[in-house]
């Protein structure tokens, strides 16, 4: 048919084998739809000759990029290769060729964003990428859509599977950062090189792109601050859960005005209650000021009965606080075949519709126009926070920590420190969680507590999510 929407997928592994399943199997409902055909004409892979499910047609198989980007029957090209080399290539001589983008690359758009944007931009097309953040959560549409009477002034999220499994596992079953690890390597939810995911980068780019929707920031790769799971000792864990807190891997974006302090309890808590402090903008063509974003990916307590505690398992979810809307949440599976697939067809979906080529002109992603937004460090984000320490057992150390962290401003909220054997002698933990104070001052008060002569080894500490 004439309107047929032509479709070359340029990988088809995971995510790719889900999208043609999809589209081989479902014709009709997407059709209906779309309002028109959606057909697969090329499927580009490194070996035609390994056996795929579903399996597909041989005529349509290639391993040259180009015979799907310089296809004539083909109006969208969706890059499912993964990494940045080959896979911007792709999307790039896609869109000089004229087609249409579909994505589910976050490192992609996280390190060549604006080239790529301003590459379809050129060409008057589209790029789509509701599968990058959170696979089968509809985030993208949410945050650039459905909230956008609002300006977002908060994110915490989950955003990768594979921590959140791990920490689940190590959380409910008791298991070690290794044993949980292996488990999620053998239920397919690790890659067998897992270090993105483990690391906080992967959470981290995904989160780029949220703070592009939702800030207008292009957030480069050491403007997000990271601390991943793969250092995460279970006894942290365990005094969590003694408190009542859960440890998940968080990835956040705390904005405030210019000047003044922002995040669980600074100025974003007041915006979000809508008692901004900042005063009210004059009526004169000056520009308003520059709003302050911090972004960081790091495993937080949250309380047991925070609903980003309750995520568990391979599970993600975002929560945004909207200025207009309040808290919203989303959730669902971030990841595997189906949940990533189902995103990148609705794109297409789009696509086929024509909604994708006007949202994506309106939305001026990756444009470099000033958004009124710029990225800061966290050091202003406010926090209480838990520390760790292993100090010699020992009269006066509690008194001497508590000292370094009054010379901050910073006081104590509880304490927990376990009776030491009775043959004693070697450090104990001693847990301290603190009231709110900003990151830095935080931070300064730890490289003084880590210059006491009692504290036997590197503080640990984390946000606490409340
Ligand atoms: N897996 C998930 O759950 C998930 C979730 C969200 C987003 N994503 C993103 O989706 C993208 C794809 O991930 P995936 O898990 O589907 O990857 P994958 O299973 O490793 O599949 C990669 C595909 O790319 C093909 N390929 C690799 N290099 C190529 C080359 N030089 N020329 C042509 N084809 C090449 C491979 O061909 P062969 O099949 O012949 O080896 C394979 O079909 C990535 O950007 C990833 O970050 C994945």
């Amino acid at each position: 048919m004439s309107d047929t929407l032509g479709i070359a997928l340029v990988g088809c592994g995971t995510v790719g084998g889900g999208v043609a399943d999809i589209l081989l199997r479902h014709r009709d409902r997407l059709a209906a739809r779309a309002g028109r055909p959606l057909a697969l004409r090329k499927v580009v892979v490194r070996d035609p000759a390994k056996p795929r499910d579903p399996a597909i047609p041989r005529h349509l198989l290639s391993t040259d990029p180009r015979a799907a980007t310089h296809d004539p029957d083909v109006q969208v090209v969706v890059e499912l290769v993964g990494g940045t080399t080959v896979a911007k290539a792709v999307v790039l001589d896609a869109l000089a060729a004229g087609k249409h983008v579909v994505t589910a690359n976050k490192a992609l758009l996280a390190a060549a964003g604006a080239e790529v944007f301003a590459a379809a931009r050129a060409a008057g097309r589209a790029v789509c990428f509701e599968a990058a953040v959170a696979g089968g959560v509809p985030i993208i549409r949410a945050l650039g859509e459905s909230l956008a009477a609002n300006q977002v002034t908060a994110i915490q999220a989950i955003l990768n599977g594979t921590s959140n499994f791990i920490l689940t596992a190590m959380d409910e079953r008791g298991l070690t950062y290794a044993a949980a690890l292996a488990e999620a390597q053998r239920l397919g939810y690790a890659e067998a090189d897992p270090t993105l995911d483990v690391d906080g980068s992967d959470a981290a780019h995904k989160l780029a792109v949220l703070a592009q929707i939702a800030f207008g920031v292009a957030a480069g790769p050491h403007e997000v601050e990271r601390q991943g799971i793969d250092a995460l000792d279970p006894m942290d864990i365990r005094f969590a859960d003694e408190l009542g807190y859960t440890i998940k891997l968080l990835a956040e974006a705390w904005t405030g005005p210019d000047e003044g302090e922002r995040g669980r309890h600074g100025e974003g808590e007041k915006e979000r209650a809508g008692l901004s402090s900042s005063p009210p903008l004059p009526l004169s063509p000056s520009p308003p000021p520059t709003r302050r974003v911090a972004l960081h990916v790091a495993p937080v307590l949250l309380r047991h009965t925070d609903l980003l505690a309750q995520v568990r398992g391979a599970y993600n979810a975002v929560l945004v606080h909207g200025d207009v809307v309040g808290e919203t949440l989303y959730q669902g599976p971030g990841a595997g075949r189906g949940p990533t697939a189902s995103s990148v067809v609705a794109d297409l979906i789009d696509l086929a519709v024509g909604r994708a080529q006007r949202t994506f002109a309106a939305a001026r992603l990756w444009s470099g126009a000033d958004s009124g937004f710029a990225v800061e460090p966290t050091e202003r984000v406010r926090s209480r926070f838990y520390l760790r320490l292993l100090v010699a057992d020992r009269p006066g150390v509690l008194a001497d920590v508590s000292r370094a962290l009054a010379d901050e401003g910073i006081s104590i909220s509880s304490v927990v420190q376990h009776e030491a054997a009775e043959d004693g002698g070697g450090p104990v933990p001693l847990v301290i969680v603190t009231h709110y104070a900003p990151t830095g001052r935080f931070k300064a008060a730890l490289a003084k507590i880590g210059r006491l002569p009692a504290v036997a080894a590197p503080a640990v500490f984390y946000s606490m999510g409340d």
